[in-house]
């Protein structure tokens, strides 16, 4: 996988998670992105005051990826302080739109080694994708 073992991407959500900006809720959620050029672009959860504009740490790492000019993902690694973590289904959208051939391994930050693998498919099955249909990618 682009050269990089999936629990090494884990391992980069983890130390993501230590980056998290969550004073209101106290969940530190990490997120890597690996590029097919063997890229890694972390990303954490950022929440803000008015609690609706927070962003999850998916979408962080997404979100900066794709604004330094990537395009291609081959994986995203997830952990959070939860054994029922999963992505929400507002990054699972963006997932679908902007890197859905990508593995998705998710795992609880204590335990990152007992990680578990989706699909992007089985993540967010039928996703709307654009109003042609087609696989939104420029
Ligand atoms: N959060 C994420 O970063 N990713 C998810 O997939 C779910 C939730 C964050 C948002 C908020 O800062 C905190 O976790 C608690 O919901």
């Amino acid at each position: 996988m682009a050269d990089l073992e999936p629990h090494s991407l884990v391992h980069e959500a983890v130390l993501a998670s230590r980056r998290a900006v969550a004073p209101y809720s106290k969940f530190r959620v990490g997120a890597a992105l690996l590029t097919r050029d063997g890229t890694v672009i972390r990303g954490a959860n950022v929440e803000s005051v008015s609690y609706g504009l927070t962003c999850c740490a998916e979408r962080i790492a997404l979100f900066k990826a794709l604004t330094e000019g990537h395009k291609d993902f081959a994986a995203m690694a997830i952990v959070a302080p939860s054994p029922q973590t999963m992505p929400c289904g507002a990054c699972r959208q963006l997932l679908a739109e902007y890197a859905p051939d990508a593995r998705v391994f998710v795992a609880d930050s204590r335990r990152p080694a007992k990680f578990r693998e989706f699909t992007v498919d089985q993540l967010l099955p039928e996703a709307f994708r654009s109003l042609s249909n087609k696989r939104t990618r420029t």
